[in-house]
């Protein structure tokens, strides 16, 4: 068994200092190392990464992808994340998206000169998730085994089904697929999860932003005649504007389901969690309707005690929700055939906040959770069902299903984790840079609202960590509790709410969390993805970081530190917790595109150092010299 979690260990630990160095910084006593480099071999035959990313479509599908997120350990055993293999497994990780400057050579724009259809290929099977089989090498270095049968990359033109109440849907058939039942791919593919079954979710989070007009110009291009009036209130409420321009990734431009004015179902297949199995290289992977359309980040998944399925989720876009999806069947530990099933079917909900207006300056109060079903009343004193024809219509337009019951404005609602022991729930609300700035949150729709409740400042440029416990501790419950575990902010530069709350000090101080878990011990980590300008507000905040907590006495540490113009994002772990597995997302940003061109360089060379020719997003395994656990700080 692991070594229980010492409260003043983590107490006795002083944390790193913040720092702006490109390299990525771990405690004393800890190593790093770094695999699964965009570009690195995911096949024995794939081509070596060339450095000037000159790579073809072809060649890209049998690299590893690009921008890594979400990710997840299975042991090579098939057993679970407390029983089985530490030292060999499936390594699975999310692809969101590519940054354009690092990803094409040089002069390849997307849209410019030279833009053709391969590099939309290649743009698109660089995005959606990796299976890579690693193992513990004598040396003590993990390495990839490229040789196994389960290497895989899934990706944006990965066939995959649509599953629950939306497969088949008026609003999900499109020329090309006219049942509604198969769709070509997964991209922005932000957090994940994984499942008692053994299988991998990944969430799609930024879609909107692939979809465009094709080469037609914006100002020739009204909505109509393309698209129905329900269509062009769905369009405008989850990509946040109007604007009919082309999309920045120019996928629209050579393959035309991305062209709205020709396909205009097409986005609606897109926005969902993903179902993979990664021990079946030949499955293909299903989009779970039931669980809703959004901008997901991740799907963290609990049993209430009746055994039904929990899975908590976040919408990452400013005053969005938070929901959770309970399942009608229950979960049976052994049989896998049937657990298959169990996201297919279910109830989806979400969250209302109160606020106790407290007199003492805490925040806390209580919730429940609204049930997006046709019988819900809303808010003008109608029903869902009068909004909707069926549940299919419904979870393909979940936001504005949600808008409809009153659910509570989030600031940014990144990763949720649970409590293994506590089934407490905490969730990253990122940051807000819109709360009470009087601007609409999409057209024609109400104002981000001011500060309230577990979003209690306007202007919020640090984000927060809310937790809520379930009534009972039942993860089905209806009702919850809730308060916040910290403030983000900057004792730099603030001394009023700004500054964060008692748990935040001049050394821990960070902005924007985002990833985030609890480990089998117990210990809460906190991966941030927010200003790394280290000035100004975010004086002596440095680079993007990953943090440790004590959910308990609420104490928080700087853990490690990554490189410049990052962010750190994705945790697992091997059963034994002698190794975490975290990424690192865009090293290197924060260049113009034309500055970028003529030197990718200038910020980061990381993970290769003076020598580089690029930046190159990666995956970073941390462990203990002395081959303990991590997450325990010896003094
Ligand atoms: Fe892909 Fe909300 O981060
Ligand atoms: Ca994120
Ligand atoms: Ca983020
Ligand atoms: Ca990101």
């Amino acid at each position: 068994g692991l070594p229980e979690f010492n409260p003043e260990e983590i107490k006795a630990f002083a944390g790193l200092e913040a720092n702006t160095l490109d390299t990525v910084t771990v405690p004393e006593g800890y190593r790093h190392a770094v695999i699964n480099r965009w570009g690195d071999k995911l096949h024995v035959s794939s081509p070596e990464f060339r450095g000037d990313a000159s790579e073809d479509a072809r060649a890209q599908l049998q690299q590893i992808g690009y921008n890594h997120d979400g990710l997840h350990f299975f042991p090579i055993d098939g057993k679970d994340s407390i029983s089985g293999s530490s030292t060999e497994g499936l390594l699975v990780t999310n692809h969101e998206y590519i940054t354009p400057h690092f990803f094409f050579p040089k002069g390849i724009v997307p849209g410019g000169e030279g833009w053709n259809a391969d590099w939309v290929r290649k743009s698109q099977h660089a995005q959606g998730a990796s299976v890579v089989h690693v193992r513990l090498n004598d040396q003590g270095l993990w390495e990839p085994v490229l040789d196994s049968k389960y290497n895989r990359s899934v990706n944006g033109n990965t066939l995959m089904e649509l599953v629950g109440p939306a497969a088949g849907n008026a609003s999900v058939r499109t020329n090309k697929d006219p049942e509604g039942r198969y769709v070509y791919g997964t991209f922005g593919n932000c957090g994940n999860g994984y499942t008692y079954w053994n299988t991998y979710l990944t969430c799609e989070e930024n879609f909107t932003d692939y979809f465009g007009i094709g080469t037609k110009k914006s100002d020739e291009v009204d909505y109509k005649p393309y698209l129905t009036d329900k269509q062009i209130e769905a369009f405008k409420r989850y990509k946040g504007s109007s604007k009919t321009s082309s999309s920045s990734y120019r996928w629209d431009t050579h393959d035309e389901r991305f062209d709205w004015t020709i396909e205009p179902n097409e986005v609606n297949r897109f926005g969902w969690v993903v179902e993979i199995d990664p021990f079946d290289p030949t499955s293909k992977p299903k989009k779970l309707t039931a669980l809703g359309r959004f901008k997901h980040e991740n799907a963290a998944i609990t049993l209430a005690p009746d055994n039904r399925v929990v899975v908590y989720m976040g919408d990452d876009q400013r005053s969005e929700y938070i929901y959770k999806f309970v399942s009608s069947g229950k979960y049976q530990p052994n049989n896998d055939a049937a657990n298959r099933s169990l996201l297919h079917e279910g109830t989806l909900y979400v969250a209302v906040f109160s606020d106790n207006e407290a007199t003492d300056g805490s925040f806390m109060g209580s919730g429940k959770w609204v049930p997006l079903v046709l019988s819900t009343p809303t808010v003008d004193g109608g029903r869902l069902g009068d909004l909707f024809s069926d549940m299919g219509e419904l979870l393909v337009h979940t936001r504005q299903a949600a808008d409809a019951v009153g659910a509570t404005p989030m600031d940014r609602p990144e990763w949720v984790a649970v409590h293994p022991h506590t089934k407490e729930v905490f969730v990253t609300l990122t940051n807000n840079s819109e709360r009470g700035g009087g601007k609409e949150r999409y057209p024609g729709g109400p104002k981000h609202p001011d500060a309230y409740g577990p979003n209690p400042r306007n202007k919020n440029a640090y984000g927060q960590i809310v937790r809520w416990r379930e009534a009972g501790s039942d993860a089905a419950a209806e009702t919850f509790e809730w308060d916040v575990f910290v403030l983000a902010g900057n004792p730099n530069v603030h001394d009023d709410i700004y500054a964060g709350t008692d748990n935040i000090d001049k050394r821990n101080t960070f902005n924007s969390p985002d990833g985030l878990a609890v480990d089998p011990r117990g210990l809460l980590w906190i991966q941030t993805d927010g200003s790394y300008s280290n000035s100004g507000a975010y004086e002596g905040q440095g680079n993007n970081s990953m943090l440790v907590a004590d959910p308990e006495s609420k104490v928080i540490r700087r853990f490690m530190v990554g490189p410049k113009g990052c962010e750190v994002t994705g945790i697992t772990w091997t059963p034994d917790m002698k190794y975490i597995f975290i990424n690192i997302q865009h090293p290197g940003e924060g260049q113009s595109v034309s500055e970028a061109q003529a030197n990718p360089t200038a910020v980061s060379t990381w993970p290769e150092g003076p020598a580089a020719q690029r930046p190159r997003p990666a995956t970073v395994v941390i462990w203990r010299e002395d081959g303990g656990v991590v997450g325990t700080f010896p003094a």
